[in-house]
């Protein structure tokens, strides 16, 4: 053990997973989730649009990339109101994307490849085409119970209904649609044309188990949880209070000016979830197979996020999502990382598994809210740590927000006139596979939403035949993940400057990984026997950013009592092993 005097700062944590004999159920758990937002992945038969085929033809990019399981945005028939979570049919494949054949088409080469396959959950709420919504308007029974419906509060001088309370939508606007059919208003917590279910109906709870089984049996491996904070709301209705004061005497509220104290994490969503997975975990008993996870998309406080973990005698999700480091802007420290990582693994209950996201089709592109060579060290920090690795489709190849015009967007928030200037299209871009037409995404000669014009160097094909590019590099730390060390070692982090960064990964009797990075804009030199925790005389480059000058495979002596000087490059990373 060498010296570590000159730490100006360090944390460490100890991180045990331990290796059981039967991991097969482990599957999850140091896994890369790749998100696939359809739309925007491949166009098989030429409309311009994502499509289920278009995935199957391209899974042999995952096999190669080392990437484990996809998740799949929504493909349930819609009519896109909000891009498919607005479903008007929970068990029909959108004809936008495919039909049913396509889709068992895909699990089963999925399954080919030993690859895993989630899928999207979207129960808070569906679309108002859904017969249910229809069936509920003209109040047949049991679907007039499928929704909160409520009487007006009253009516305004003009005759307008006066909604029952203050609740905002997340997208703006009240969240309240008056129906001039049933001379109702319903809630929806997202777009107007996304009613919310009544989750406390059992005849609801019960068509959602039918929905789980439904997918189930067609083999996919996991659900992601859309929303799920959102799905219960007061019983009485109180209204919410609010934060923002001024904006209270003059108007013009959004969502975020009041305290969703009523409308969000009420307790029964843990339940609720808790409910669906023993069910979930009956059929696996009954029906067999490996284990199916849950996950969360919780946008919360840290504690009503951890309690998506459950406990061992309250099984809720598997993994809520860490959003945590989702949030990084321009300029990264070293302690602002470290103390992101470290919030997750502090508050995260003992023996679960993390998980870290950099981006998905709700936030911009770190390329492009950071920088380029920004996001290659942040993402190479993130595919070192213990646990799942979220991707969003073309992080591998270090995409950037696309280019929309006014006159090109798509998504809308859920149709919410007034905010039409605010879309999620930038980072929804289609996948910049080569540098043919539209970029090897679709062959009809305009795509549903514009190509960045960054295709014709930034993509999969030019990339994949580089040494030194975005995709060489992740290609090696997706190897490296796969590693003992990775898997199941321990986690060390220091603090060596404002700018460096160190993280070790160790396992006894396995090679040790470091990963070094300097997040500054000026160069940085360390002696490397200040932080190299082991007995070793060499150190292996495993991979590196391109801008950091040092090669794949290179070997540096270590050689005490000599200072090892060691040079980082401004915004450059570099994985070094104890590799002889
Ligand atoms: C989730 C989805 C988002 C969608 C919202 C409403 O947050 O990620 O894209 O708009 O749910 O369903
Ligand atoms: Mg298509």
């Amino acid at each position: 053990m060498k010296l570590t005097s000159n730490l100006i700062s360090g944390i460490v944590i100890l991180f045990f997973v331990f290796v059981s004999a039967d991991d097969s159920n482990d599957w999850w758990k140091s896994s890369i989730l790749y998100e696939i937002f359809i739309r925007s992945f491949k166009d098989s038969d030429g409309d311009g649009t994502g499509d289920l085929n278009g995935i199957t033809t391209k899974l042999d990019h995952f096999v190669h990339l080392g990437i484990d399981s996809i998740y799949l945005t929504p493909f349930y028939k819609s009519p896109m109101d909000d891009m498919g979570y607005d479903v008007s049919n929970y068990t029909e494949v959108d004809p936008m994307f495919g039909n049913m054949n396509d889709f068992e088409r895909l699990v089963h080469e999925v399954e080919n490849r030993g690859m895993k396959i989630v899928i999207d959950l979207v129960i808070n709420h569906c679309s108002d085409n859904h017969e249910w919504f229809k069936k509920s308007v003209n109040k047949i029974k049991p679907y007039d119970e499928y929704f909160i419906w409520k009487d007006a509060k009253g009516f305004d001088k003009n005759g307008e209904p006066i909604p029952p309370n203050n609740w905002i939508s997340v997208f703006g606007g009240s969240a309240w649609e008056w129906n001039a059919n049933r001379k109702q208003f319903y809630l929806h917590q997202f777009g107007r044309q996304q009613p919310d279910f009544k989750l406390r109906n059992t005849n609801v709870k019960n068509e959602m188990k039918k929905i789980l089984e439904f997918w189930f049996v067609k083999g996919v491996h996991g659900f992601r949880i859309d929303a799920p904070k959102h799905f219960y709301e007061d019983e009485h209705f109180r209204d919410e209070p609010f934060l923002n004061t001024k904006k209270h005497k003059t108007g013009g509220f959004t969502y975020n000016d009041f305290n969703h104290i009523y409308t969000t994490d009420l307790w029964e969503t843990y339940e609720f979830i808790n409910e669906l997975r023993l069910f979930t975990d009956q059929l696996q008993k009954t029906r067999g197979g490996i284990e199916r996870i849950f996950v969360a998309e919780a946008y919360t406080d840290m504690n009503n996020t951890m309690a998506y973990y459950g406990t061992k005698h309250f099984k809720v999700t598997h993994y809520p999502f860490n959003f945590g480091l989702v949030s990084l802007e321009n300029p990264v420290t070293a302690n602002e990382i470290d103390s992101k990582i470290m919030k997750w693994i502090t508050n995260m209950p003992k023996g679960e598994t993390p998980n870290w996201n950099l981006e998905n089709h709700d936030h911009r592109r770190m390329n492009s809210k950071t920088s380029k060579e920004h996001a290659t060290i942040i993402l190479m920090n993130v595919m070192m740590l213990p646990g799942v690795v979220y991707l969003y489709y073309g992080q591998e190849i270090g995409m950037m927000n696309g280019l929309v015009r006014f006159d090109q967007i798509q998504d809308h928030l859920g149709g919410s006139e007034k905010k039409k200037f605010i879309t999620r299209d930038y980072e929804r871009s289609p996948m910049q596979w080569d540098d043919t037409m539209n970029a090897g995404f679709t062959s009809n000669l305009e795509a549903y939403l514009p190509i960045d014009p960054t295709y014709w160097k930034l993509n999969v094909e030019r990339q994949k035949a580089e040494h030194n590019s975005f995709y060489t590099m992740f290609k090696n730390l997706t190897r490296l993940r796969q590693t003992n060390t990775c898997k199941y070692g321990e986690l060390k982090t220091q603090i060596v400057s404002k700018w460096m960064y160190i993280i070790s990964r160790t396992l006894p009797g396995y090679p040790t990984y470091y990963v070094i990075t300097n997040f500054g804009p000026e160069y940085e030199t360390i002696d490397l026997l200040d932080y190299i925790v082991d007995d070793t005389s060499v150190l292996t480059v495993e991979t590196s950013s391109a801008n950091s000058g040092y090669i794949y495979k290179h070997k540096f002596k270590i050689d005490n009592p000599f200072p090892n000087l060691f040079v980082m490059k401004p915004f450059s990373g570099v994985v070094l092993s104890t590799i002889k």
